[in-house]
């Protein structure tokens, strides 16, 4: 639908997609479909879905260059004029972030605003498909445009993490300590990062979104110990 609220920003057309000229109609039209309608009770009729690429993309993505991309894209977005843009995927996601983190771990479903849009970016639904973990990220990024539908989205850049211990805020010190703890599996079950003594936020490592504010908070800050490693994925 032209106009539209939300706007669905995927990479580059497939096989499938090529052959019926839509975007979204093979496999991964599928999984979309699927967190549409779980995630924000849509339906694709819904929400105004196109492709960053109108063309398949080389294998090589890197030797893209997002100023060479996108025009079609633009014209779309003047059109249907979304409030709300999922970019799906990293090349899309950087085309409108371009200054942001190129790390799709530190990103994902952070809100961002982009030309007084509200732009979240989520891994690529496929990308779940050869690492089924990544549903849960990708279900956290349709939650923050659930949130942004409802008016809910006031922050565009993630703050500090939230802090379940009982110590103070530990924002606002350069992070020197992260420490991962794990189980007995290796598997890990919660991180502290501290910036001062007394001052510490402590994440569980289930907490894919707290992590990924935790993420893209040490991103910016200054680390003073080159041996740090946020170890919790
Ligand atoms: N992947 C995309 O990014 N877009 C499509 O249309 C199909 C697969």
């Amino acid at each position: 639908p032209v106009p539209c609220r939300l706007m669905i920003v995927g990479e580059a057309p497939a096989e499938e997609e090529c052959k019926r000229g839509r975007p979204f109609v093979g496999r991964s039209g599928k999984e979309l479909e699927m967190y549409l309608d779980r995630c924000l009770d849509l339906s694709r009729d819904d929400v105004y879905i196109t492709n960053l690429s109108k063309v398949p993309l080389d294998s090589k993505k890197e030797m893209f260059d997002p100023d060479m991309m996108g025009e079609m894209l633009q014209k779309e977005i003047y059109d249907v004029n979304p409030q709300i843009i999922m970019t799906l995927g990293a090349i899309s996601s950087y085309w409108f972030l371009r200054d942001a983190p190129h790390d799709m771990e530190v990103i994902n479903a952070i809100p961002h605003e982009w030309e007084g849009k509200i732009v979240v970016p989520s891994f690529h639904p496929a990308a779940a498909f050869h690492d089924s973990e990544l549903m849960q990220w990708i279900g956290e990024a349709f939650s923050t445009v659930n949130d942004a539908l409802n008016g809910k989205v006031t922050k565009w850049k993630p703050g500090p993490p939230t802090i379940i211990s009982k110590l103070e805020d530990v924002a606002g010190g350069d992070i020197w300590a992260i420490d991962t703890e794990t189980m007995r599996d290796g598997r890990p079950y919660c991180t502290t990062a501290t910036s001062r003594e007394g001052r510490a936020a402590m994440i569980r490592a289930d907490n894919q979104k707290e992590l990924a504010k935790l993420k893209y908070f040490l991103s910016s800050a200054e680390k003073k110990k080159e041996n740090i490693e946020f170890t919790c994925r």
